[in-house]
């Protein structure tokens, strides 16, 4: 009987040292030795189509260091669900402690991410959005409020017009949009068609730019064919501003502020390349509402929170304001 009882201790302790996972316990091998205990954190980032993309993924990597006690892997999903999808499926037989996602667009995440909580693995959102039934099925989001971004630039827009005296008519906007379904599209274009409504200005077309400088270019250089008014264009970040302006260039047109002397004006997002500051120096960006991709700091303290039991808050809002010309002049 005694035995017995050694026996079935002995099997559950292996079991249990075998299985068992806490948050702090995940081990990575270094110089063949267990040396350290790690978290390994397992990071879905979606591409890396924009500066802003890019800064966001170094403030991943900061935060994320051996040196604060992280083991990170990056899977870059290339502008695609499917390739972001794989990843984290990788992230659950891998094991990982952590999972951050980076989601390209707001819808079709369920599955995986039921998965993920099958798997006890705990996902922090960050960026855009996900759209799932039950939200039980990530930790917390940390992002932008894309719809205030939009209401700052259209509202930069109805004042900067008011103030040239410039008529409701003599204006025509073309709307180079995000990577359609992405939060940060759905929110700023929503921005822009309320104010369109509201003010009565014309949008003449809305097509995406996929958040690229290459498409911004392709997108605009094809609008100026087809449209001749076109004197605004609300591109949804800086990469696509970028493409526009050497689209309008490339047609020999100007980008500029001033509406009276045929220039077009446009407007944009993020400010976080030293381009794109150059640009709104020069005026050939007339506003950039920020977009801040600082997310590191945040995702460390989530996830401090997390391992010490602590419930980190549903949804965080990052700060962010408005870049102008003036500012920067000063
Ligand atoms: O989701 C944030 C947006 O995605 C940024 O504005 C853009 O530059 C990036 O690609």
């Amino acid at each position: 009987m005694r035995s017995k009882y050694i026996l079935i201790c002995m099997i559950y302790l292996l079991c249990f040292s075998a299985c068992g996972k806490s948050l702090q316990q995940n081990k990575v091998e270094s110089d063949e030795v267990y040396k350290e205990d790690y978290i390994v954190v397992g990071f879905s980032q979606l591409g890396a189509e924009s500066d802003w993309r890019s800064a966001n993924t170094e403030s991943i990597k900061k935060s994320l260091s051996r040196e604060n006690g992280f083991e990170l892997i990056i899977e870059n999903g290339q502008q695609k669900q499917a390739n972001q999808i794989m990843a984290i499926r990788t992230f659950i037989q891998k094991e990982v402690d952590i999972i951050v996602l980076a989601p390209v667009t707001e819808t079709g995440w369920d599955t995986v991410l039921q998965e993920a909580k099958d798997a006890e693995i705990p996902v922090i959102v960050i960026d855009r959005m996900v759209d799932v039934k039950d939200d039980s099925l990530y930790t917390c989001w940390i992002g932008s409020d894309f719809v205030l971004e939009g209401n700052k630039v259209t509202d930069w827009l109805h004042n900067y017009l008011k103030e040239n005296e410039i008529e409701l008519e003599q204006i025509h906007i073309a709307n180079i949009q995000g990577t359609l379904g992405a939060s940060a599209q759905i929110g700023r274009t929503k921005a822009l068609e309320t104010a369109a409504r509201k003010y009565g200005w014309d949008v003449v077309a809305q097509v995406s730019g996929d958040f690229t400088q290459t498409k911004g270019r392709e997108v605009m250089a094809k609008l100026l064919e087809e449209y001749e008014e076109i004197n605004v264009v609300y591109c949804e970040n800086d990469n696509e501003a970028r493409g526009a302006i050497l689209a309008i260039e490339e047609a020999g047109k100007t980008a500029g502020t001033n509406l009276n002397r045929g220039e077009i004006l446009i407007l944009s997002f993020d400010g976080v390349s030293q381009n794109a500051k150059e640009l709104l120096k020069e005026g050939k960006i007339g506003c950039i509402a920020e977009c801040n991709p600082d997310h590191g700091p945040r995702v460390l303290e989530i996830i401090r929170q997390i391992t010490s039991g602590e419930q980190p808050l549903k949804e965080y809002y990052v700060t962010e304001g408005m870049l102008l010309k003036e500012d920067l002049e000063e």
